[in-house]
């Protein structure tokens, strides 16, 4: 079995209905021309309120999945303005982006919330895409992978090996994201090969080498290229050029 590439799109807080819509059409007219490789998940995450409309839009589209970019904790119950993972599997959604630095940074997720989501959303089916990354200070200090280590240690190491099946990894320095710098491809094949050796000591190669790792951070179709060439990259969590269906198939297009 060959580990599975994905490029993923994280529309954030982006896109009204109407608009979504026709983002999603137009993406689906230009990966209907392309031959996408069977190993090549193509991933869509809107907003909860497009999720519904964005189901039947892929539904039975090959390779393409929809994502959500968070679920809460507990199954159901009184959460005023959350959001369940047995929610999103009844409305089609495949994986739930989790850890994302703007949920850590902005609503104080931790690794110990991080890993109870992760619980939630694996026992309804979902996968996940769990965000890792290091702020800038941290990358200055030269300490990035002890703060990655603590990351992926704390929310997923408390999983079982078929549990992990189900996780695939997003590295996203702080830095990087929405700033229009990006990490250099020998960044990015440094970590993502720290990332792939953890899982290792844990799971095993055989997990670790089955384990997609992607790269997020001012992706763009100039410099995707370079980055999933890295032999540890397996393809990209795209925020801002996930918006331009120009964009994000040129992204695609890299992944190759
Ligand atoms: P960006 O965002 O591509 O706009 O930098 C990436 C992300 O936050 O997932």
């Amino acid at each position: 079995m060959s580990r599975k590439k994905i490029v993923a799109g994280n529309w954030k807080m982006n896109q009204n209905l109407f608009e979504g819509k026709q983002l999603v059409t137009d993406i689906l007219k230009r990966t209907a021309a392309l031959e996408l490789p069977e190993n090549l998940e193509v991933v869509i995450a809107p907003p909860f309120t497009q999720l519904e409309l964005a189901a039947t839009q892929l539904k039975e589209v090959p390779g393409h999945f929809l994502a959500a970019q968070n679920c809460h904790q507990e199954a159901s119950g009184a959460y005023t303005g959350e959001v369940s993972a047995g929610m999103l599997k009844s409305v089609g959604v495949a994986y739930v982006i989790l850890g994302h630095s703007e949920r850590r940074q902005y609503f104080g997720e931790d690794e110990a919330l991080l890993s109870k989501k992760t619980d939630a959303a694996l026992s309804q089916g979902l996968k996940v895409i769990f965000c890792v990354g290091e702020p800038l200070e941290i990358r200055d200090a030269g300490t990035q992978n002890d703060l990655v280590r603590r990351q992926i240690e704390g929310a997923l190491f408390h999983l079982d090996a078929g549990q992990f099946g189900n996780i695939v990894i997003a590295y996203e320095p702080v830095w990087a994201i929405g700033t229009g710098r990006t990490a250099t491809a020998a960044q990015a094949q440094d970590m993502h090969a720290y990332i792939r050796s953890l899982i290792a000591a844990r799971y095993g190669t055989e997990v670790a080498d089955l384990t997609p790792i992607l790269y997020g951070g001012s992706a763009k179709p100039s410099n995707a290229p370079e980055l999933f060439a890295c032999p540890d990259v397996d393809g990209g969590l795209i925020g801002g050029a996930s918006l331009n269906a120009d964009d994000f198939e040129g992204i695609i297009k890299a992944a190759f």
